[in-house]
């Protein structure tokens, strides 16, 4: 609800009948400053705290400061066409390029209306409303910044008042103007590609460069690209210095991500929703809400964009951040297609044993008759028909339900709710409600015979928002789903959109996505979601707005996860990590690595196992028992505390981490070895950042196999102090040995 009056944060202009002019948010230790000059709202300062609006006002860059031959303003929402610093030319980049209905493609805002939001404790609102100065198309940026995570969410609405529709070249949610901030940039990111996501990399941005990284899958929008990104200012930031600016962008759909420095180091960032398939076309009398993004800022290095990111997320942006994620057992890698009720009763039994909390049952138990997903069929048919197969499961996933029910286990089980098999009963109805281009012939991926609803149609959503709601019903105890996405967009087009509409549907599909999701979310808010998308295709802050948690890659190698897992730590929180212990050699890279090192691995997020028990002998049962429990106990501090990212696997024989609980009288050390290169690799002790100088720690190594310890501190009382300065000391033997340590405050 908008409030008429404007409230902190702003000063009201002199003028009464005027708009604020100024506008300044402050989160715990950051600060955003805006002017609105020359009509529209600039960019005085965003970094570190400041006093006051004043301060910013006077100490922000200028055309006296540098950068005289700027052709762009500062814009807090930066736009195609509007006045250029120098008055006489326009920017020619920009977020937004709306074509108006009479053609004109420049865009030109006007500030007219500047309101606090009224929103929830600890949250500070502003809207800024702007209208284009030759024509009725508005636009409402919003700030939401958010104390105590320092984080800043922003999203525009555009509302069309013309007499004929606007057509969206560009429609970015963010496009901000940042002047003169320094000399030299760098841009971290992640990249990869099916079972290898989430690779860090990190390159200059060099004068006169864009950087830009984006997916234009449609689906799997984070499988090649993560949609986050932190950027170096000034140069490279270390994980515990340097000041970075770190941003993420909130869409399940296309997007793109880029940063601009110009011939005069002035920085352009823009993220948004893609528009390569064609320009939106904004219907006259409507609006769009674009995708949130959200930014944070930190002078002290990376690691705390990662802290505050992930606290945003567990406190404002996922369903149930705070909540504490449950140890699973999934049954892929288990048995795959491959099982009979029994063995699915024996993998839950192996589960409890171990002390997990909840059985999830994968791929291949729904299709009938000729599309039934079998062992024979596999991957082949049945997606869209989700009614269980009575071959299969004659009791019913109700039946598997009150198994694990009496077993003391929650259950949860596999949908593919996107998709469509060719080989199915739903496409044989409907066979015009895949995404296809109308002339072309329908392509399909997985199975030589998948390919993706088209959900911008609502009577496909229906469809299967009936099926599922009713499938639900039916499990009083479900208690979780994996949603899994396994195609991209093999081409585009809609039959429900008209011809001049077909360009919509990136941007249709993903709404119509949320839209489904919302209400399963809504009708079933017990029903915990994991995002799912051939691994780690869905692993964004859009998805994560109705999902717990995310598979973040097929790729289950400990080794591999080590790399993987820490790229998604740059800006996804480990209760939101699911990490899987599977057996060896591991089915997707072959190499065998030990047990311990597996769970050291898998502890570190949020603990599962992928496997069938019945394949781990006594011995192996002991200690998976021996470490769920521990993971018990340790789960609050790793799945909800603060992560400091200690030593980096990238160019190293080994890496480390550590979560600290509030207050730091709880902390949690894991260190993994990686193929040491030379025998000459020792660990150097390991510096405790995030540990509290003034408190003294009793040091446990937790996860002991076979009694062998990998400190001499082991059982010590020491000094936070201490342990600061001189840092653990470790000893790692071979390939592939790992450990664990629990710090706790005595
Ligand atoms: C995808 C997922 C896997 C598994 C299979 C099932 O590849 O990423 O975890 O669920 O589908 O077909």
């Amino acid at each position: 609800m908008l409030s008429a009056a404007l409230a902190v944060g702003f000063v009201v202009a002199a003028d009464a009948a005027e708009i604020g002019r100024e506008c300044l948010l402050s989160t715990k230790t950051t600060s955003l400053a805006l002017a609105l000059k020359d009509g529209s709202w600039n960019v005085l300062h965003y970094g570190d705290r400041v006093a006051g609006f004043s301060d910013a006002a006077a100490l922000s860059w200028n055309r006296w400061t540098g950068g005289n031959y700027v052709q762009r303003a500062p814009s807090a929402y930066a736009v195609y066409g509007e006045s250029a610093q120098r008055g006489y030319s326009f920017n020619k980049w920009g977020g937004l390029q709306a074509t108006h209905a009479d053609g004109c493609p420049t865009t030109v805002l006007v500030g007219v209306k500047a309101e606090t939001v009224e929103d929830a404790p600890g949250a500070k609102h502003v809207a800024l409303t702007m209208k284009d100065a030759s024509y009725p198309f508005f636009v409402v940026q919003h700030f939401r910044a958010l104390e105590t995570c320092d984080v800043i969410e922003t999203w525009v609405e555009l509302r069309n008042e013309e007499d004929g529709a606007v057509r969206l070249g560009r429609m970015d949610s963010f496009a901000m103007g940042f002047p003169l901030l320094a000399n030299a940039f760098s841009f971290q990111y992640v990249t990869g590609q099916w079972a290898s996501e989430a690779q860090l990399r990190e390159t200059p941005v060099e004068r006169g460069q864009t950087v830009s990284i984006g997916s234009r899958s449609g689906v799997r929008d984070a499988w090649d690209n993560n949609a986050s990104f932190m950027l170096s200012v000034g140069e490279a930031a270390s994980e515990t210095s340097g000041r970075v600016f770190g941003g993420v962008l909130c869409w399940s759909g296309s997007w793109g991500i880029s940063v601009q420095r110009d011939q005069c180091d002035f920085v352009e960032v823009r993220a948004g929703a893609d528009t390569s398939a064609g320009a939106y076309v904004l219907d006259s009398g409507k609006s769009i809400a674009l995708p949130k993004f959200a930014f944070t800022w930190s002078s002290s290095g990376k690691g705390q964009i990662s802290r505050n990111i992930h606290r945003w997320a567990r406190e404002w942006q996922m369903p149930a951040g705070g909540k504490l994620r449950p140890v699973l057992l999934n049954s892929w890698e288990g048995s795959y297609f491959s099982f009979t009720e029994k063995v699915l009763h024996d993998m839950m039994d192996g589960v409890k044993e171990m002390g997990g909390e909840l059985f999830v049952l994968d791929d291949g138990w729904f299709g009938t008759g000729k599309y039934a997903r079998d062992d024979v069929h596999r991957d082949k048919v049945g997606l869209g028909d989700w009614v269980v197969n009575p071959e299969k499961l004659p009791n019913g996933l109700v039946g598997l339900s009150d198994e694990a029910k009496a077993r003391g286990l929650k259950f949860g089980f596999w949908v593919e709710p996107e998709m469509v098999n060719t080989n199915s009963w739903l496409y044989e109805a409907h066979p015009d409600w895949v995404i296809r281009a109308k002339n072309r012939p329908v392509k399909v991926g997985r199975g030589g015979s998948q390919t993706v609803l088209d959900f911008s149609n609502p009577a496909v959503r229906e469809n299967i928002y009936g099926q599922l709601d009713a499938l639900y019903s039916k499990v009083p105890d479900l208690s979780y789903i994996k949603w899994d996405a396994n195609a991209d967009f093999y081409n585009i087009g809609s039959t429900y959109l008209d011809a001049q509409h077909q360009a919509n549907l990136p941007f249709d599909y993903t709404v119509g996505l949320y839209d489904l999701l919302a209400k399963l979310r809504a009708k079933y808010p017990q029903v915990d979601i994991q995002a799912c998308s051939s691994g780690g295709g869905h692993v964004d802050y859009g998805f994560l707005r109705y999902a717990d948690e995310f598979w973040g890659s097929d790729d289950s190698d400990a080794r591999e996860r080590v790399f993987i897992q820490w790229g998604e730590s740059q800006f996804y929180p480990a209760c939101a990590i699911a990490a899987h212990v599977t057996d060896v050699p591991n089915h997707q890279t072959k190499r065998t690595t030990p047990l311990k090192y597996r769970f050291d691995v898998a502890m570190s997020a949020r603990l599962g196992f992928e496997l069938h028990p019945k394949n781990m002998d006594t011995n192996e049962v002991a200690f998976a028992k021996k470490c769920v429990a521990d993971y018990k106990r340790i789960r609050p501090t790793v799945q909800q505390g603060d992560l400091y990212r200690l030593v980096s696997p990238y160019g190293s024989s080994h890496a480390a981490l550590m979560y600290a609980n509030e207050g730091a009288t709880h902390a949690v050390v894991f260190l993994w070895g990686l193929v040491r290169g030379n025998w000459s690799d020792y660990v150097p002790p390991i510096r405790l950042d995030g540990i509290c100088g003034e408190k003294t720690y009793r040091v446990r190594e937790i996860n002991v196999r076979d009694g062998v310890k990998h400190t001499l501190a082991d059982g010590k009382r020491l000094s936070g102090e201490s342990l600061k300065a001189m840092g653990l000391p470790v000893r790692l033997r071979g390939d592939y040995d790992s450990a664990v340590f629990e710090l706790t405050a005595e």
